[in-house]
């Protein structure tokens, strides 16, 4: 049995993670750490049954004394990081609260797995761990910066993050990174690109401009629409990183992405079409400070080296996003009915 310690899985990459690997039928224990942050939403795991191969425990990963007491209890020998700040908005808007889960609980976690996993915890020196124990910090390709118009992030492309956002998730992978050079510890890192799929909180572009378009309300693009994301369906993501688990090269990086660009303005107009909106609801707004211009991935190394591709094309993945969407008014109203309101008009005003 693996006991696997899930921080951030009532979020939205999250939570699809813990259903898809509970789906494989595997002899795992899932130990879901999650704060419940604006962005943690119980709701996400609905259906999923408490017992011998799921635990929910609400808990902060900047809290060394709980994390610690969870490796104890539960034997923790996997880590899957997803927890973190994960809206560039919200980071320009106050950056300290990114910089002390992101940065901080990382190095909080790091420590506890080392601290539980070595075999000689009290030998500065020795590098030797448990059997089959494994950090896997989920990480972003915004760690890379920004691309002009051609060209692919590889896991060699230098670090050069722009956002307070991306700055604290590359800072989580240099720490990451120090943890497998000084002390040895078993480490992964995987950098994706935009997930878009079932959950994702109403920030986020796509369940932002889906939810809008359908109340009819003004699309906000900002800028000129025209900056590149490359879109990769949630459950790819998910597939990718049990793949680097359960194959991946100790102290590897992995990029993940679909090799999927397409400007912000074309997903709009894919969903007022999907939703029978009306284009003139785009709203052109004033430009995000620091905005990435493109973003693509080249996904060669885990495609060669553990035979991962998506399975999703573009097409399949948006029009059951959206069919998802529809069919689940009631779990986006109970978000927007809560805090997010007073968010997005500080964020959009009347726009
Ligand atoms: P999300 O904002 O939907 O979920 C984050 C979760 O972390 C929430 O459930 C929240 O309650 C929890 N959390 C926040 N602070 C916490 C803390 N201090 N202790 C414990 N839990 C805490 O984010 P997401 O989009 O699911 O992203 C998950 C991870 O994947 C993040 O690390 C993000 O950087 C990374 N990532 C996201 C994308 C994307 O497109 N969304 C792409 C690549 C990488
Ligand atoms: O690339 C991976 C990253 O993708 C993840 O690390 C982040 O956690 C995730 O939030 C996402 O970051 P982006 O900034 O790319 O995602 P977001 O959905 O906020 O914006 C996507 C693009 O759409 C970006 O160019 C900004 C633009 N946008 C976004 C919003 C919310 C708009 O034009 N209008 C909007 O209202």
């Amino acid at each position: 049995m693996k006991n696997i310690l899930v921080t951030g899985g009532a979020g939205f990459i999250g939570s699809n993670f813990v259903r898809y690997a509970l789906s494989l039928g595997r002899d795992i224990r899932i130990i879901n750490m999650d704060a419940l942050t604006y962005a943690g939403n119980l709701e996400n795991l609905e259906g999923i049954a408490e017992g011998s191969h799921y635990r929910f425990v609400k808990g902060d990963i900047t809290d060394a004394d709980a994390v610690d007491r969870l490796f104890e209890e539960e034997a923790i020998d996997t880590v899957v990081n997803f927890a973190a700040e994960s809206h560039v908005d919200r980071s320009i808007v106050d950056p300290q609260c990114f910089l002390k889960t992101n940065v901080l609980g990382t190095q909080v976690l790091l420590d506890c797995a080392k601290k539980h996993w070595k075999l000689f915890p009290n030998d500065k020196y020795s590098r030797d761990y448990k059997e089959g124990v494994r950090f896997l910090q989920v990480s972003t390709d915004e760690v890379y910066g920004a691309l002009g118009k051609t060209g692919r992030f590889t896991e060699t492309t230098p670090l050069s993050p722009n956002s307070p956002y991306s700055a604290s998730k590359a800072s989580a992978d240099l720490f990451v990174r120090a943890y497998h050079e000084t002390f040895g510890l078993p480490v992964n890192i995987t950098r994706c690109s935009n997930n878009y799929g079932p959950y994702q909180f109403p920030e986020k572009l796509i369940p932002l401009m889906l939810n809008n378009c359908i109340q009819g309300k003004p699309l906000p693009v900002y800028g000129d629409g025209m900056q590149i994301r490359d879109w990769l369906h949630v459950s790819d993501h998910c597939k990718g990183i049990f793949a680097v688990l359960e194959k991946g090269r100790g102290g590897e990086i992995y990029n993940i992405g679909g090799n999927n660009e397409k400007a912000n303005i074309e997903i709009v107009k894919l969903i007022i079409e999907a939703c029978g909106g009306d284009e003139g609801l785009i709203t052109y707004v004033k430009d995000r400070p620091g905005h990435d211009r493109r973003y693509a991935i080249d996904n060669t190394k885990i495609s060669t080296e553990l035979g991962w591709a998506p399975e999703y094309s573009f097409g399949q993945g948006i029009a059951e996003t959206v069919k998802w969407y529809l069919d689940h008014k009631e779990w986006t109203a109970n978000i927007v009915n809560g805090d997010y309101m007073n968010y997005y008009g500080k964020m959009y005003g009347d726009a």
